[in-house]
């Protein structure tokens, strides 16, 4: 594929982060003209952090699209800290949007499935939100302030994004590798999509405007014990170590226990021409991505 070489310039805030530094890498790669930023605004970002900076921040000249990457992830965290994350989550994401749109750029922001409660299968774009979760509150509330931004924003709802990198997927190997047993919940669902496919879905973006909601997920549920074997399997280790425990049944029950995770992506599929794929293909790219041990 040519460099889009004078193509859209792309402001990525939250450059650091999984979904943020993939993103930078692809579309940098492939000739975009990217700033991205940090909250220590080290390796050539520009720094920003958003609780004291999202009214102050300088907006870079010629931007095009930006990509409103930051975030507080962690549902724990957004569950003990309610407050604190709201005004990150909310807040101050809203706050630069806001000044964001009203500079002519368009706003990409991505949110989660879980603005839905999971009682149902593939819920649509149009279902209203309905979180039993902080952090779902908090994105919930976010997406639909930046949808009243107007057409130039676009909120990209992904269920969950699966890293070679994660903690939880290197800790497994690892313990698997060394011949331990590991716990995985066999009743917390997750419709999982590979770094590479949402990486995709973003960077398509750049090049194709698109305004609403957006879903990003795979095709079906697996448990978060489906992937461990699955890994097991791919790791050649012994099945047996792979020990099944129900999140429902534990010390550290989840604050929400969805029966679904997945969403219906079609119109992704008619928007981007990108379709939702097999579960199995996001936990493949974990046998393959970089490891660490
Ligand atoms: N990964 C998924 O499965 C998934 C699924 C659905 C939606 N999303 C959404 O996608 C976005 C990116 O997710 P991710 O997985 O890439 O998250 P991540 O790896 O946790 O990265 C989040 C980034 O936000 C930055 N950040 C946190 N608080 C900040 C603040 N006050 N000011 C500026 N930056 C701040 C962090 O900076 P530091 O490095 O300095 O901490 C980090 O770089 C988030 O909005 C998330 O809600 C992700």
């Amino acid at each position: 594929m040519t460099p889009p070489v004078g193509g859209p310039r792309v402001l990525i805030v939250g450059g650091g982060g999984t979904l943020g530094s993939a993103l930078c890498r692809d579309l940098a790669g492939r000739g975009h003209r990217v700033v991205a930023t940090t909250r220590t605004g080290g390796s050539g970002s520009a720094r920003l952090d958003l609780s004291p900076d999202a009214d102050s921040w300088p907006v870079p000249e010629g931007i095009d699209v930006a990509y409103l990457l930051a975030a507080v992830t962690s549902t724990d965290e957004c569950r003990r800290h309610p407050q604190a994350s709201r005004l990150v989550n909310v807040t101050a994401t809203v706050r630069l949007a806001s000044r964001l749109a009203r500079a002519g750029l368009r706003v990409v922001f991505p949110s989660t499935n879980m603005v839905y409660d999971g009682s149902v299968p593939r819920p649509g774009p149009d279902l209203a939100p309905c979180p039993r979760t902080e952090y779902g509150r908090q994105k919930s509330e976010a997406e639909a302030a930046i949808l009243a931004l107007g057409p130039a924003a676009c909120v990209v709802r992904f269920s969950k994004v699966l890293t070679p990198m994660a903690p939880l997927v290197t800790t497994w190997r690892r313990a698997l590798l060394d011949g331990q047993t590991i716990t995985p919940f066999s009743d917390l669902p997750l419709a999982p999509v590979s770094l590479a496919r949402a990486v995709h879905v973003l960077a398509a973006l750049a090049d194709r405007p698109s305004n609403g909601i957006l879903h990003v997920s795979a095709t079906d549920d697996v448990s978060w014990a489906d992937v461990a074997r699955r890994l097991a399997a791919g790791w050649g280790v012994d099945p047996v170590l792979v020990q099944p425990t129900r999140a429902a049944a534990g010390g550290h029950r989840p604050e929400h226990l969805p029966r679904h995770a997945t969403l219906d992506a079609t119109a992704t599929e008619a928007a981007l021409g990108i379709p939702p794929a097999d579960p199995r293909e996001a936990i493949d790219a974990l046998l393959t991505g970089p490891v660490a041990r």
